[in-house]
């Protein structure tokens, strides 16, 4: 059986609009181990919910994945590339909520307004597994008492608009595990919440992954989360992943210029900081992808660009060993050794 779960490969989905094909997701790798967590981070618009909802086959109209294979490697079935189902068809309803299920930033978003929890929950687990309603009933009170909401009988006969955003997150998370995916996709499901329920639910996301051995795909652009949180990190920059490696190796040893930047804008704890002293900040703004520059998609921001090579090749893929990857042409032996030549 293979370490990994989830592996994306050269994976693209582009939007065909009025203006242009805007390339959201442009040429995407990146593995999921079994029962690890790999966290994506980026700034907004560089394609990680894109990520996230190609692998669900949920990416709205007229968004489609136009290249790339998606394998998932679970227990309960033969390999199945995910990028090559029917969004609408049988196979991949079945995958979801019951091999992968998604938990996004705003819970009203994936929970009915008009129908009680209770009910959203019974139909999701009915869904996927053939039990009688009784049955089915107590592994919704169980769920909800997993993951923390009192009384949760009571509860079951409660709207979504009745509870605090950290209690709406709560069952959201119980709706998503009632099921035991292999895997839990996580799009920035804290962002809204202050910092002690955020706390609880980052928590609760691993005692739970302790518990089922998933996997947990965590979308964030909160590096403290990523510390926490991650065995490996993925960096994406205008549709492409462009360093991956360990959280020991994202932290310690970052090689892309864009993820250096990334680390230099967090506060440091402790570090005290001087009247007047600003936080880095990386130059400019992220490209909308209609305009994504020639060559290095960072050169325009990047404080290594050298003109004449990085705004017009695309750099390849270094490695600096164990699954420690990034695109730069500044970090690559070849292209240095060829420019100490001239
Ligand atoms: N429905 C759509 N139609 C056209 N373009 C879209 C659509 N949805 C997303 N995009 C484009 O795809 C790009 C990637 O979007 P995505 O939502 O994946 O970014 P993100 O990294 O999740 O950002 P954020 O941190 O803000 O959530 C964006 O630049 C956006 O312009
Ligand atoms: S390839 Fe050039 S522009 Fe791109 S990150 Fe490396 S040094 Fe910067
Ligand atoms: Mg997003």
């Amino acid at each position: 059986m293979s370490d990994v779960l989830l592996s994306v490969q050269g994976l693209k989905t582009h939007f065909g609009a009025r203006e242009g094909v805007i390339r959201a997701v442009d040429g995407v790798d990146f593995d999921i181990g079994r029962g690890r967590t790999l966290c994506i981070v980026g700034e907004s618009g560089s394609g990680k919910s894109i990520t996230a909802r190609s692998i669900l086959q949920i990416v709205s109209r007229p968004g489609r994945i136009v290249d790339g294979k998606i394998l998932l490697h679970c227990d309960s079935r033969p390999e199945v590339d995910l990028a090559a189902l029917d969004p609408a068809g049988r196979n991949i309803r079945d995958i979801r909520g019951r091999d992968i299920a998604m938990i996004f930033q705003e819970p009203m978003n994936s929970l009915s307004p008009i129908h009680t929890i209770g009910d959203q929950l019974l139909e999701k687990i009915r869904l996927h597994h053939k039990l009688s309603r009784k049955a089915a009933e107590d592994r919704a009170v169980a769920a909800l008492e997993r993951v923390g909401i009192p009384d949760p009988k009571a509860r079951l006969a409660t709207y979504p608009f009745e509870l605090s955003g950290g209690m709406r997150q709560r069952v959201m998370i119980a709706m998503a595990l009632a099921c035991r995916p292999a895997l839990l996709i996580a799009d920035e499901p804290t962002t809204a919440l202050d910092v002690s329920t955020q706390a609880n639910i980052l928590d609760l996301i691993r005692d739970l992954q302790a518990e089922t051995g998933m996997s947990v795909m965590f979308i964030t652009h909160d590096l403290g989360v990523v510390a926490e949180i991650a065995d490996d990190v993925a960096v994406m920059y205008l549709g492409r992943v462009v360093e991956r490696g360990s959280t020991e190796q994202i932290f310690y040893d970052p090689q892309h210029p864009y993820t250096q930047a990334l680390l230099a804008s967090i506060p440091k704890l402790g570090a005290r900081r001087q009247a007047g002293e600003r936080l880095y900040a990386i130059k400019g703004m992220v490209p909308h992808p209609l305009n994504r520059p020639e060559g290095c998609p960072f050169h325009t921001r990047c404080p290594e660009a050298v003109s004449g090579l990085c705004d017009r090749r695309v750099p390849a893929q270094v490695s600096f060993g164990d699954n420690h990857v990034a695109d730069c042409h500044m970090r690559d032996p070849e292209v240095l050794r060829a420019r100490e030549a001239v």
